[in-house]
C-alpha cells in the first residue's frame, strides 16, 4: 500500500462546465491505482442541475461516454460514493445512474448518504419550471427544482430529510408537506387528488433500495480521514454561480465554494488541496452577462468545434475570451491551492487575447463588482498563439476523433509541460503570474489520462504523486 493519502476538493472557477467531472473521475481512478487505498468521492452541494461527463475506455479500449447528474463522477471506478447534507438529492435519477454504472462498469462500491440530506421531489422541478414560465424575472434555470428545493430546506417545516425518506414515516411526512405547500402546488396546477399516491408508488421501491445507504456521514468521513483513506470532493456548477458570491441574481441557490464543503462534511480544510478547475475559455448557459463574450468567429467556432452544449439542458453555451479577473477572484474566494486548465486542445492556431482588468465607469479595476454588467473587459496587449497538431478542427464528438488524436495527446502527456508549444508555455507563465496560484496540469483531451502535468511536489499530499519530477526543477515553468 502506498504512503500517500489523496485529499482533494475540486471546484469550478467560472460559470460551471469547466470539466470537473472528467478530472474527478481521473483523480479517483489514479488515487485507487496509486495508493491502493479505499477511496471516497462525493458531492457537497447542488443537485441534478449539474451534468458531469466522463469519457472512459471500456474493456476493449473504446471510449464510452458516461453522464452523471445526481451522482458524483467516480461511479466508473471502485470508489465509495457519498452524498453530503447540502445536496438536493434526486433519488430517482441517482438510482438510475447507479444502476447504469452497475451494468456498464460493474460498479459495486458502497453508497453513503447523510441522514441530513434533503430529498428533492417532482413538485420541486415542476415549481421551478412554473416560476420560469410565469415569473417576470427568468433566471434560465435548468428546471431541476433547485430554487424551490432550497427554499423548502431553509423553511425547516418543509425539509424532507433522507432519514424521513427511508423510514416508515415517509407517506405521512409527504402528506404533511404537500398539505403545507398546497396553495403553491395548487396554483402551479401540480396538485391532483392522486398526486400523493403517485409519489408514494414511485418512491417506495427506490426507498427500499436506498435504505441501507443512510448514515451519519460526518463520522464515517472522519474515520476514513483518520484511517489514511483517500477523500475527493466534487463541486458542481462554478464559482460565479454561487448564491452569495456569484453574478447575482443569475446564480444557482447553493453554496458551491469549496471551503463550504468542509463544515458540512465535518472535514478539516487544512488537510485538503483545493483544486480550481478553469476552462481555457469561459462559457455560460442561462441568463446573465459575461464580460468577455466572444461575438466573433472565435466564439461561434469554439462553441461548435468544442461541442459546447449543456449536458443537462441541451442549450448552447456562450463562449468568451479568457478572463483572468474572474479567475483571480475565484481563486481568492475558494482559497485555491492549484489550478488545472481544461479544454486546451480545443483552441489552436488562433491569436488569443486575455482580459486582465475591467473598465467600470471609466475606472480601470482588477476586481469583480456586484453588478458585473457594469464591467467592460480591458484586454492586455499580449497575444498568444500555438499549434498543437495537424488534425480535425471539429472535436465536438470526442468519440469520432479519438482514434486520430489519441497518440498525439499521449505524446504531450509523456513529455509534460516541457513538451508544450512555446506559445502555450508563455500563456501559462503569464496566467500564473497574474493569478498568483500555479497551474498544476492542463487537460489535453477528454479521456482519462489525457492530462499534461507540470509536476507535483510529493509532499503536497492533497493531490497526486509526482508525475514529472524533473519538470519541477525548471523554475521558469
Ligand atoms: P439552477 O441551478 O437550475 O437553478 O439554474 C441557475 C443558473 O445556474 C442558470 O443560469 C443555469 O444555467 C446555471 N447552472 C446550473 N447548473 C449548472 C451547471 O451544472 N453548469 C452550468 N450552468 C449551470
Amino acid at each position: 500500500m502506498g504512503k500517500h493519502q489523496v485529499l482533494a476538493a475540486f471546484v469550478g472557477l467560472q460559470w460551471g462546465d469547466e470539466g470537473k467531472g472528467k478530472l474527478v473521475e481521473e483523480e479517483v481512478f489514479t488515487a485507487i491505482e496509486e495508493t491502493g487505498k479505499r477511496t471516497w468521492v462525493g458531492r457537497y452541494q447542488g443537485g441534478a442541475n449539474a451534468g458531469h461527463t466522463s469519457f472512459v475506455r471500456d474493456k476493449i479500449g473504446n471510449l464510452v461516454k458516461f453522464d452523471t447528474h445526481a451522482a458524483p463522477s467516480g461511479l466508473t471506478t471502485g470508489a465509495e460514493i457519498f452524498i453530503g447534507p447540502q445536496v438536493a438529492f434526486d433519488a430517482v435519477r441517482f438510482l438510475e445512474e447507479l444502476n447504469k454504472a452497475r451494468t456498464l462498469f460493474g460498479y459495486s462500491g458502497g453508497i453513503h448518504i447523510s441522514e441530513r440530506t434533503g430529498v428533492l421531489f417532482d413538485y420541486h422541478k415542476r415549481l421551478d419550471g412554473w416560476q420560469e414560465d410565469t415569473g417576470e424575472k427568468k433566471v434560465g434555470t435548468t428546471r431541476q427544482g433547485m430554487g424551490p428545493f432550497y427554499m423548502d430546506n431553509a423553511n425547516r417545516r418543509t425539509r424532507f430529510t433522507f432519514a424521513d425518506y427511508v423510514s416508515d414515516r415517509f407517506p405521512d411526512r409527504l402528506k404533511e408537506i404537500l398539505e403545507a405547500k398546497r396553495l403553491e402546488i395548487g396554483a402551479a396546477k401540480i396538485w391532483t387528488p392522486t398526486y400523493l399516491d403517485e409519489l408514494v408508488a414511485l418512491h417506495d421501491p427506490i426507498r427500499k433500495e436506498l435504505k441501507g445507504c443512510e448514515c451519519r456521514l460526518e463520522y464515517r468521513l472522519r474515520e476514513a480521514l483518520n484511517n489514511g483513506e483517500n477523500i475527493i470532493l466534487e463541486g458542481a456548477q462554478g464559482t460565479l454561480l454561487d448564491e452569495d458570491m456569484g453574478t447575482l441574481p443569475d446564480v444557482t441557490p447553493s453554496h458551491l465554494l469549496a471551503p463550504h464543503a468542509f463544515p458540512s462534511l465535518g472535514l478539516p480544510r487544512e488537510k485538503f488541496m483545493i483544486i480550481g478547475v478553469e476552462k481555457f475559455y469561459p462559457t455560460r448557459v442561462g441568463s446573465g452577462y459575461m464580460p468577455t463574450l466572444a461575438e466573433d468567429d472565435f466564439g461561434a467556432e469554439t462553441q461548435k468545434n468544442a461541442g459546447e452544449v449543456g449536458v443537462t439542458t441541451g442549450r448552447k453555451r456562450r463562449v468568451g475570451y479568457p478572463d483572468w479577473v474572474i479567475i483571480k477572484y475565484a481563486v481568492m474566494i475558494n482559497d485555491v491551492d492549484e489550478i488545472i486548465i481544461t479544454r486546451i486542445d480545443n483552441v489552436q492556431d488562433r491569436e488569443i487575447k486575455v482580459c486582465t482588468a475591467y473598465d467600470i465607469n471609466c475606472q480601470i479595476v482588477g476586481e469583480v463588482p456586484l453588478k458585473l454588467e457594469t464591467a467592460k473587459p480591458v484586454y492586455s496587449d499580449a497575444r498568444y498563439k500555438w499549434h498543437l497538431w495537424d488534425g480535425p478542427a471539429d472535436l465536438s464528438d470526442p468519440l469520432k476523433v479519438d482514434k486520430a488524436l489519441a497518440s498525439k495527446r499521449k505524446e504531450y502527456v509523456e513529455k509534460g509541460f516541457k513538451g508544450l508549444p512555446e506559445g502555450l508555455r508563455e500563456y501559462l507563465r503569464s496566467h500564473d503570474d497574474y493569478v498568483g496560484v500555479p497551474t498544476g496540469a492542463i487537460s489535453i483531451g477528454p479521456a482519462r489520462g489525457e492530462l499534461v502535468a507540470k509536476g507535483f511536489k510529493p509532499e503536497r499530499m492533497g493531490y497526486r504523486i509526482c508525475l514529472h519530477e524533473d519538470d519541477f526543477e525548471e523554475k521558469s515553468d
